[in-house]
């Protein structure tokens, strides 16, 4: 049987916030990529920590899952957009990760950016079958559930979860 997991980061909760509306759209299991040391400064240090960490290739050490990726053959990879790319920590769960063989389905929250480089970015980070990302304005608002429902249908998801064959 086909098994999903949504796999996200969240430093102020909209990629959270959309994680969880897909999570009930899908009915998949929901597993938080958690720096072992979490961000603590406020907006403007944080970018320029991570612009930091960017620029030096580094990657934020983090907790291992909690779940096996074994028993999933979807990953639903969230992120918010940092500096047009992806979080630093989504880099760390890619770099540790192997998503060989599985279907991975990219969404992004950003701040006015959209996409940036970020789509392109998780192609090259990553092995697995990738679909076309998703990317909504800050926590998405009220159009969140909908435009999720939109773009399920267009990857290819049921209403009630699971990939079509
Ligand atoms: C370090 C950092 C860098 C960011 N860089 C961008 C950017 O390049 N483009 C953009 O549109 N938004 C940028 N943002 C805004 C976030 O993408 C946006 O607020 C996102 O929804 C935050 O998700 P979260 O609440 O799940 O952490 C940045 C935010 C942070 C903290």
């Amino acid at each position: 049987m086909k098994k999903s997991l949504i796999v996200y980061f969240s430093q102020s909760s909209n990629t959270r916030r959309v994680a969880q509306i897909l999570q009930k759209l899908t009915g998949a299991d929901l597993e938080e990529i958690r720096p072992v040391s979490p961000y603590t400064e406020p907006y403007e240090a944080l970018t320029r920590v991570v612009k930091d960490e960017l620029q030096r290739g580094f990657l934020r050490p983090i907790e291992a899952l909690d779940r096996d990726l074994s028993q999933y053959d979807t990953i639903f990879l969230g992120s918010p957009n940092w500096w047009s790319t992806v979080a630093t920590p989504v880099r760390t769960f890619l770099n540790r990760y192997s998503l060989e063989g599985k279907t991975v389905a990219p969404f992004l929250t950003h701040g006015g950016g959209g996409k940036g480089n970020a789509d392109r970015d998780v192609k090259k980070l990553c092995t697995g079958q990738i679909l076309e990302m998703l990317a909504l304005y800050e926590d998405g608002g009220s159009r969140a559930e909908g435009e999720l429902s939109a773009w399920l249908q267009k990857i290819g998801f049921a209403a009630e979860g699971g990939a079509k064959e």
